[in-house]
């Protein structure tokens, strides 16, 4: 393996993993395709541009369109899919789930036939604890059942069983990640911790759904790239691999350690109404890949000042996203009534 189309590659945790593997493996070239939706932005991945031209190429492109799909991967002799390339937000999903369906069930068919057609050596899913649904005891398990509340999660398990039945039927050496909630730089704010961190930094409110008591395992996005390469590297074709810390934190503690860090007073957290179906928490077992030899580097508190100081230091990135219009016009459908009407 070496040629890898990374699909998805400008949203956050594709152009983390671009720029992780460039960097870890001078052998390898990296394609990354990506239909650029409201998520995919080039400013993620410009320093990868300027310090990798040599190995590193973008195609913009739809992974629903079997056309190109089949065309790049020719032309630019790729051997390995990493797909990143999904809707990804929960609460989008609940608004407008068509999308979810079409790129992360049908964009994942259309890639897995490529592999099946063109033999590729290997493709590897992206994939999350969310389809596992809520844990309200103990961890999931890679053999746990699948029990989707949302349409995001179940259009990404419709996309893993995909995944899992072209193996049984066709031999195509797939492997699966189900990762937990990533934290880091390049995470558009609508996600929860650049969302609160953000609004932090303006003396906005920090919306917390519900109670707050909803419990996530968060971890640092360059950690779950590390796991994602020792899958590439170790992982058995048909397998899936859980990867996280296997720690869990409530949302309250969260918000309230995001303004102890930047200072800022605890009068900001305002609780609003709830998501509709909520997860109360995701808890995944990891010592399949452990087994691998791999491990999570940063602890909660870690990633959480790291992650914190990038946004601090990086306003350049998004300043520009939170002052666009869809942004504008997406936190209003979200929040303006939740923020009003107040006090969940
Ligand atoms: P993101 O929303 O930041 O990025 C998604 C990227 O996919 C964007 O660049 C977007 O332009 C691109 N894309 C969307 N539809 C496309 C299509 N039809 N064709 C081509 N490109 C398309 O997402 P993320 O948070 O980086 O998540 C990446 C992957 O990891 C997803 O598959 C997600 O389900 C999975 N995942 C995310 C987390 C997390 O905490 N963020 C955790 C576990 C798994
Ligand atoms: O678990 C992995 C998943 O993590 C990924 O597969 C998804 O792509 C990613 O979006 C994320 O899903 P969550 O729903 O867990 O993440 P989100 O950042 O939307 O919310 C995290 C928690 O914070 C959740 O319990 C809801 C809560 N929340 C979220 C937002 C946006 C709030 O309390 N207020 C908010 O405004």
């Amino acid at each position: 393996m070496k040629n890898l189309l990374v699909t998805g590659g400008a949203g956050f945790i594709g152009s983390n993993f671009t720029r992780f593997m460039l960097r870890m493996y001078p052998e390898y070239t990296v394609v990354v395709y990506d239909k650029l939706t409201y998520a995919g932005n080039l400013d993620n991945l410009k320093d990868v541009a300027e310090d990798f031209a040599g190995r590193y190429a973008f195609v913009q492109g739809d992974i629903c369109d079997a056309g190109l799909v089949r065309a790049t991967l020719l032309e630019h002799n790729v051997d390995t899919i990493v797909n990143f390339a999904a809707a990804t937000h929960v609460d989008r999903s609940l608004m407008e789930p068509d999308e979810f369906i079409r790129t992360d069930v049908l964009g994942t068919y259309v890639l897995l036939e490529a592999v099946r057609e063109l033999g590729l050596e290997r493709y590897h899913q992206v994939s999350t604890d969310e389809v596992y649904g809520q844990v309200l005891e103990g961890r999931a398990d890679e053999t746990a059942p699948l029990h989707t509340r949302s349409p995001y999660s179940a259009s990404k398990a419709g996309g893993d069983l995909l995944c899992l039945s072209y193996h049984a039927s066709f031999d195509v050496p797939v492997t699966i990640t189900r990762g937990s909630n990533n934290i880091g730089p390049y995470q558009y704010p609508e996600k929860v911790i650049p969302l609160f961190v953000t609004n932090a930094i303006d003396d906005l409110p920090l919306p917390l759904y519900g109670d707050g008591r909803q419990m996530r395992d968060y971890q640092y996005v360059l950690d779950h790239c590390e796991g994602l390469a020792v899958v590439l590297q170790r992982g058995r074709p048909g397998e899936i691999y859980n990867v996280g810390t296997a720690v869990e934190t409530r949302n309250v503690d969260m918000a309230r350690s995001i303004l102890e860090i930047l200072g800022k007073p605890q009068s900001l957290i305002q609780p609003v109404k709830d998501r509709p179906g909520h997860d109360r928490r995701y808890a995944i077992d990891v010592d399949k890949l452990g087994a691998l030899g791999w491990e999570s580097r940063h602890t909660f508190a870690e990633a959480l000042e790291k992650t914190v100081r990038w946004y601090v230091e990086n306003e350049w990135w998004w300043r520009p996203i939170k002052s666009g219009e869809h942004y504008q016009d997406y936190y209003k459908a979200q929040y303006a009534e939740r923020l009003e009407g107040s006090s969940a």
